[in-house]
């Protein structure tokens, strides 16, 4: 049977020049490089220069994606941009990515589902293409978390960086078979019953004012291997493939010993797990797409390949896409 697929085409990242190292953070509150390495995996993560905006990191890895796609933002016909910390209230960040790419056609909006952003923007990408509603979206994760921590709570501060990750996914035909390439299936989930044990306590709505991420580590960290095992299992019941057939599993990148124990809980070898937390932090939406392109351009990933990606984060929400490159 045909059917349609959403094939990726390219990907691409960016990084603010500006590093803070654990050293550097060891200066401004009561912690240390040891304590961050054990506890996280995390060794720096990038922050934003002054003025710089979730736009201009969103624009620029958008940019890398269609050039490693080899296409021009006139041919897309959507973008989506999962973000927490958009520009402004409104308009929604991706149209301006929309408009410094030149693009006045077609259409482009915000998701928001946290750290579970780009796998949330990626399951809406998949449902327009199949739905026949679009041929080439570009999908953005891009965050700066920098200006949403308070950088007094060291049990929040050392764990967020800011960054940009993207791709272009392509409506092309398949099969109807997990041997095609593109997006094979794609599960999210949501409970609201959560949203105080990681949230932001300021808002237009509720306090008129931006304020900053608040997060009980433990309790999310007890939710998260669960709820990714969850959601990676489902994938893999849906389509008949297990984690023997995976070539590479590119997880959200919050914390190694999430990684890890995921990895572990669902029998994936430790050799096919991407990890990149170690130079970037946590970057929310951004982490899964700046893993995959690093993982894409250093040859790991190929054609053909089958990726699992996966995320959990705020809400809670938590979700998974299995691809073939
Ligand atoms: O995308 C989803 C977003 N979030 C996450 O995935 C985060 C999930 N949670 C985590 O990654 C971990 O819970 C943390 C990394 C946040 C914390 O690790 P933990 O092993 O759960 O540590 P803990 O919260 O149990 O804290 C252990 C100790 C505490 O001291 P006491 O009470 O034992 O005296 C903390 O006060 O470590 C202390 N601590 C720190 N020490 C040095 C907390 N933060 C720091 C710090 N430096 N930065």
């Amino acid at each position: 049977m045909r059917v349609v697929r959403s094939v990726v085409l390219g990907c691409g990242s960016y990084l603010p020049e500006k590093a803070l190292t654990n050293s550097d953070l060891a200066q401004m509150v009561d912690t240390s490089d040891e304590w961050i390495v054990q506890r996280t995996g995390i060794s720096q993560r990038h922050i934003a220069a002054e003025g710089q905006t979730t736009s201009d990191l969103g624009y620029n890895a958008a940019k890398a994606a269609l050039d490693d796609a080899g296409i021009d933002a006139s041919s897309l016909d959507l973008i989506i941009l999962a973000t927490a910390t958009p520009d402004n209230t409104f308009p929604a960040t991706s149209v301006s990515i929309q408009h410094r790419l030149g693009m006045s056609h077609g259409a482009a909006f915000d998701v928001h589902a946290v750290c579970s952003g780009f796998v949330y923007a990626m399951t809406t990408a998949d449902a327009y293409i199949k739905a026949g509603l679009a041929k080439r979206v570009l999908v953005i994760g891009a965050e700066t978390f920098s200006r949403i921590l308070d950088w007094e709570d060291r049990t929040t501060c050392v764990l967020f960086g800011d960054g940009a990750g993207a791709v272009v996914l392509e409506a092309q035909e398949g099969e109807g078979t997990v041997d095609d390439r593109g997006i094979l299936t794609c599960k999210l989930r949501s409970d609201g019953c959560h949203q105080k044990k990681l949230y932001v306590d300021g808002g237009p709505s509720s306090t008129q004012t931006v304020g900053h991420l608040r997060m009980e580590g433990r309790e999310v960290f007890k939710h998260a291997v669960g709820m990714i095992s969850d959601v990676v299992d489902d994938a893999f019941s849906e389509t008949g493939l297990t984690a023997d057939d995976l070539t590479w599993f590119v997880p959200h990148q919050a914390n190694k010993r999430i990684i890890d124990s995921s990895a572990k809980k669902l029998g994936i070898d430790p050799q096919k797990v991407v990890c990149t937390v170690q130079k970037h932090g946590n970057t929310s939406a951004a982490s899964v797409p700046l893993a995959l392109t690093e993982a894409r351009r250093d040859g790991r990933i190929k054609t053909g390949d089958l990726v699992m990606l996966e995320a959990m984060g705020g809400g809670f929400t938590w979700g998974s896409v299995l691809l073939r490159w």
